[in-house]
C-alpha cells in the first residue's frame, strides 16, 4: 500500500516537472517569436514617421498646385504599409478590448486619403485643403487616444 502510494507521488512528481518544463519552454518560445522584451523600436513607428512626411509633402504639393504630388501622396498614406505579422500580434493584444476602436481609426484614416486623392484628381483645390484638414483630425484622434500607453507600454 505504501509503496503504490510513493510510486504515484513520484509519477506525480515528475508529471508536474513535465509540464514546468512544457510551460516554461512554450513561454521562452512565445518571447522570441511574438519578441516579447524586445526594446526595439516597433515597424509602426518607421511606418507613422513616413506619413508625417508624407504630410509635409502633401502640403509642399497644395503649396505649388502641384494636384499630381498630392495624389501619389494621399494613396501612399490610404495604403501604408502594415507592420510585421508578430509586430501586429503584440500591438493588437495590448489593443484588447479597444482594438474595434484602433481599427476603425485607421480604417477612417485610409478611407480620408482616398477622398483627398480624389479631390486632388479633380483638381479642387479648397475640395483638397478640407479634406486634408480632416485627414489631419483623423491622425490626431488615433493619436490622443493611443499614443500615450503606446510609448509608456512599448518603451517603457
Ligand atoms: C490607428 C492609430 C493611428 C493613426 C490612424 C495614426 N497614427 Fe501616427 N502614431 C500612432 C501611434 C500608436 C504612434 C506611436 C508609435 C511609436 O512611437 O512606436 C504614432 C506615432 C506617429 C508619429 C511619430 C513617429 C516617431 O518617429 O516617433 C508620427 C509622425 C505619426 N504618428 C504620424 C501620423 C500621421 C501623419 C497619421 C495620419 C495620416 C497618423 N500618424 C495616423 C497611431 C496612429
Amino acid at each position: 500500500m505504501k509503496k503504490s502510494y510513493i510510486l504515484i507521488r513520484n509519477q506525480l512528481i515528475l508529471l508536474f516537472t513535465l509540464l514546468i518544463i512544457i510551460a516554461t519552454s512554450n513561454n521562452l518560445f512565445a518571447a522570441s517569436i511574438l519578441d516579447i522584451g524586445s526594446t526595439e523600436p516597433l515597424a509602426l513607428r518607421k511606418i507613422m514617421s513616413d506619413m508625417g512626411k508624407n504630410m509635409q509633402a502633401i502640403t509642399d504639393g497644395i503649396s505649388h498646385e502641384n494636384w499630381k504630388q498630392v495624389k501619389k501622396t494621399a494613396l501612399q498614406i490610404a495604403d501604408h504599409p502594415q507592420p510585421p505579422f508578430t509586430e501586429k500580434i503584440r500591438i493588437l493584444s495590448f489593443v484588447g478590448s479597444d482594438v474595434s476602436k484602433y481599427k476603425e481609426h485607421d480604417q477612417k484614416t485610409h478611407d480620408t486619403a482616398i477622398t483627398l486623392s480624389q479631390a486632388a484628381t479633380e483638381k479642387d483645390a479648397y475640395k483638397v485643403i478640407s479634406v486634408f484638414s480632416s485627414l489631419q483630425n483623423n491622425c490626431l484622434a488615433c493619436h490622443q487616444s493611443f499614443r500615450k500607453s503606446f510609448l509608456e507600454y512599448f518603451y517603457q
